[in-house]
């Protein structure tokens, strides 16, 4: 049974080739020469020695393909190209592997907590496959996760516990180099399978990671940092591929107190990010937000603090509002017509941010545009990235 401990390992991701380019705020670079990996991340959480869960799944690059249905022990195939150049039968002699390793990796791993010096509950999480660059298979990999904390990796041809990681680590790799056999069935799925997968199925999936979308992006007022602060935010939104440049600039000049959030998934397998800068409200004036990506062709979108879109929008949007409001006010009682007008337009006309977004402060019209849109993202996709970007980073 330690054998499939061993040989759950089929697709370790290194820490970010292409993640890592996407994470620096710099112009994106041309695909071609980005490395790519196959990667099988798993997930395992124990809650005490008689009760665990799995999460399975496989993911090229920054897309997910596969998942893993745990209640019927199979492979899900997220795209219809996901089965790369593989064959009905090789897939299926590969599911029936990940089945047996999945569950013996459960009971191994009961078995064993004691002597590791796992503590109820904990997590367990693997990070496995190989990388190509220019058409060549370029590495491969496999990490392992104790509590979100590197634990220990197979490296050549043996496990070594990772730095830091202590005596239960050690005691792990040493159990674990006593199997010949696994070793083998590591080595042969992460430098045989994996490479073999990763050609086909980068082939296959070519015009999906390639697609070019352009980014929608808006601007709105997060929680005022302080008194006579301002949390300029910056959303850019329903971009692919992943690398984006965000900044927010005074004229030419980048600004460096920028921050720049996680990069969220959508569904569609589009992207969001957010890229927020903290002034002083006297200076916000002349800042503006620029954006850059593949898919506009060296045209950045620039958008301008307090004169541009996002106050126009805005202003559209009072406007709406206040024309129903008339209208029903209208509709209900035509002689209040004009009285509500009045008192409707000094309000709208004083938000004290040019739309708003982040659920605090006063409801102006401007502000509902947003909130659906930041709430969305927030309970749908926040959590579920949090998941994916844990599983990422072996954390
Ligand atoms: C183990 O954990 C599960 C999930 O939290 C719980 O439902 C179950 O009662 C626990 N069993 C024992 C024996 O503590
Ligand atoms: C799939 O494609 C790769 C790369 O083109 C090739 O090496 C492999 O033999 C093909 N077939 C299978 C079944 O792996």
């Amino acid at each position: 049974m330690l054998l499939l401990l061993l040989l759950f390992s089929e697709g370790l991701v290194q820490r970010g080739a292409s993640a890592k380019a996407s994470q620096v705020p710099g112009p994106p670079r041309a695909a071609a020469e980005e490395p790519i990996s196959f990667r099988v991340l798993q997930t395992s959480s124990f809650a005490n020695s008689s009760w665990a869960s799995l999460h399975g799944s496989g993911w090229l690059g920054e897309l997910q393909t596969h998942g893993w249905d745990s209640v019927l022990g199979t492979i899900v195939f997220l795209w219809p190209w996901a089965q790369g150049n593989f064959s009905t039968q090789e897939l299926k002699n590969l599911q029936n592997l990940f089945m047996l390793y999945f569950h013996g990796f459960t009971i191994e791993v009961q078995a064993f907590a004691h002597e590791f010096q796992f503590e109820y509950p904990f997590e367990l999480q693997v990070s496995a496959g190989c990388t190509e660059q220019a058409g060549k298979a370029s590495g491969s990999f496999l990490n392992g996760a104790y509590q979100g904390s590197d634990f220990l990796s197979f490296q050549g041809n043996s496990w070594k516990p990772s730095p830091g990681a202590g005596s239960p680590a050690q005691k792990a790799c040493e159990v674990l180099n006593n199997y010949l056999d696994i070793k083998e069935i590591v080595q042969t799925l992460l430098r045989g399978t994996c490479p073999r997968f990763l050609a086909g199925i980068l082939q296959a999936g070519k015009s999906e990671l390639e697609r070019q979308v352009k980014p929608e992006a808006w601007l709105s007022a997060g929680r005022p940092p302080g008194p006579g602060r301002l949390l300029l935010v910056c959303h850019v939104s329903g971009f692919h591929p992943k690398p984006v440049w965000v900044m927010w600039m005074r004229g030419e000049q980048e600004q460096r107190g920028t921050r720049r959030g996680d990069v969220l998934p959508h569904a569609d397998g589009t992207w969001y990010l957010r890229v927020t800068l903290d002034v002083a409200a006297r200076e916000a004036a002349g800042l503006s937000c620029r954006v850059r990506h593949s898919s506009l062709g060296g045209q950045d979108i620039v958008l301008h603090w307090g004169g541009g879109n996002s106050a126009v929008l805005t202003l559209l949007c009072l406007v709406a509002a206040v024309s129903l409001l008339v209208l029903l006010a209208g509709h209900f009682c035509s002689r209040k017509h004009s009285s509500n007008r009045k008192a409707l337009a000094p309000a709208a006309s004083s938000p004290d941010s040019p739309t708003g977004a982040d659920g605090q402060g006063p409801r102006t019209p401007g502000r509902q545009v947003y909130t659906p849109q930041e709430s969305w993202i927030k309970n749908r996709f926040l959590k579920k990235w949090k998941t994916s970007l844990n599983q990422l980073w072996g954390r």
